[in-house]
């Protein structure tokens, strides 16, 4: 990487046999990459020996030159800087609208105090240099997070931090310690939350634990305080999946439409359950179901247990397979009555109530999401107005 290349040498090397290129300023020798190139051979062969910087960044992203910079860079152009900045772990954008505003030197908030500030350093640390390279690949391939991955949340407590402030937290220490489970408000959770997201993969960060954040309230604040600390235990620590099943082919907006029913056995320790539910988020691998069914008076929330006569099959969707989106069916489920979340034919309000920290997150996600969009945008004209002047791909604040 530190050779320095004249233009001539470079101009030279314009063949298939040995094709070389400039971009940015810096060589690239992509004789052996060609036939593997997913652009194609033939493109290449257009700009062996040339200066394709304008062609390169108006067709990639820049994450793809950071990929294979290793394999391919051979020099520097002799006498000539590169212009990109090269963003490095942690740091922020300062592309217009591309950080929340907190984050901008000149804002001042009363709300945010430093361990609001640690924490999100960390996080984003961590998102761009653990959770962004597993995201990419699980949302192409459509498969579950990696067991790696989510036993590194389950060390950092993230899982915990993620459904807010509460006794969940209580000795824990929460991400290597940079803030206490008493000082832990809902600015730190929206702050997790904003830097999940950041890894711009909409299927894959919903198969991150979503269907966790948006369920295990409702077993948090309606479970028996055994069955409670058993799943809540299993669930954080990431050895246990569980997800919401309230929707139905029958019943979507309109909850009150749910035909899924749940009849008490004989000798009142089961309730029996028969129904479907459909579009339910990580249902495809999922050990615990937080139900919505109907009962002889009203409705329940019931935690049925994957087992028999439990069976969920993959729906398609628009997004990526890795959020386990499910169609599930269950047949004459037997459900232990320490199961049932709250009171007997007043579960409608349980369900009510879950769908609180639901909608929390989901409005940081699509706030900060949007955000994302904005940011590349911005990018993308910039980068195409300046090229061929100055090119400037991301300014960046690299933070302490
Ligand atoms: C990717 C994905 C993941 C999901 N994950 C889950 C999950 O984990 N768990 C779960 O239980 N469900 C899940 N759902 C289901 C989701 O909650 C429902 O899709 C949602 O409640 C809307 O219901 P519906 O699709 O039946 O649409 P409908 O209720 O049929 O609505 C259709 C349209 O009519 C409008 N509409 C409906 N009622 C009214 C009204 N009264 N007044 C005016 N307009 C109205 C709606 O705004 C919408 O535009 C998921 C859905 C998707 C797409
Ligand atoms: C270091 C050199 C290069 C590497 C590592 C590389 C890598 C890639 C990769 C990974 C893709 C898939 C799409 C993506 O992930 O963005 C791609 C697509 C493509 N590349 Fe390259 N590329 C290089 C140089 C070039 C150059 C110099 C050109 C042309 C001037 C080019 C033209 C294309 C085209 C036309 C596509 C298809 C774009 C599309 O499908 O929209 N590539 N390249």
């Amino acid at each position: 990487m530190s050779k320095e290349i004249s233009r001539d040498e470079i101009a030279q090397n314009d063949s298939r046999d040995s094709l070389w290129c400039i971009i940015d300023a810096k060589v690239y020798d992509l004789t052996d990459f060609a036939d593997a190139h997913p652009g194609g051979s033939v493109v290449l062969a257009q700009i062996a020996g040339q200066d394709a910087t304008i062609d390169f960044f108006n067709l990639h992203r820049y994450e793809v030159l950071q990929k294979y910079d290793g394999s391919l860079c051979i020099g520097t152009v002799k006498g000539e800087k590169s212009q990109v900045i090269d963003p490095k772990p942690g740091d922020l954008s300062l592309v217009p609208y591309g950080e929340p505003t907190w984050l901008t030197p000149q804002f001042r908030s009363p709300y945010y105090k430093q361990s609001h500030r640690r924490l999100q350093r960390a996080m984003r640390v961590w998102v761009d240099t653990v959770l962004t390279p597993e995201a990419r690949e699980r949302e192409l391939d459509g498969s579950r997070i990696g067991d790696a991955v989510l036993k590194d949340m389950a060390r950092l407590h993230m899982n915990a931090m993620r459904m807010g402030p509460g006794p969940h937290l209580k000795g824990r220490t929460l991400m290597n310690g940079v803030v206490s489970p008493e000082e832990f408000d809902f600015f730190h959770e929206m702050i997790i939350t904003q830097e999940l997201c950041r890894t711009g993969t909409r299927g894959f960060n919903d198969g991150n634990l979503g269907g966790m954040v948006i369920s295990l309230p409702a077993v948090l604040y309606h479970a028996r305080p055994s069955v409670r600390d058993r799943v809540a235990e299993e669930v954080l620590s990431g050895k246990k999946w569980m997800c919401l099943a309230i929707s139905e082919a029958f019943a979507g907006s309109d909850v009150g439409g749910m035909k899924t029913t749940a009849v008490k056995s004989a000798d009142g320790k089961h309730y029996i359950v028969n129904g479907t539910k459909k579009w339910i988020t990580n249902g495809t691998f999922c050990d615990y179901f937080v139900t919505g069914v109907k009962t002889a008076k009203g409705f329940a929330v019931l935690l049925i247990e994957r087992g028999e006569g439990v069976e969920t099959t993959p729906i398609k969707t628009s997004y990526s397979a890795a959020a386990g989106t499910a169609y599930i069916k269950f047949e004459d489920i037997k459900v232990p009555i320490e199961n049932l979340l709250g009171r007997e034919d007043d579960g409608f309000k349980v369900i009510m109530t879950n769908f609180n920290h639901e909608r929390w997150m989901i409005a940081i996600f699509t706030v900060r999401e949007s955000r994302l969009v904005v940011e590349g945008c911005i990018k993308w004209a910039n980068q195409r107005r300046v090229l061929g002047k100055r090119l400037i791909e991301e300014p960046v604040i690299r933070q302490k």
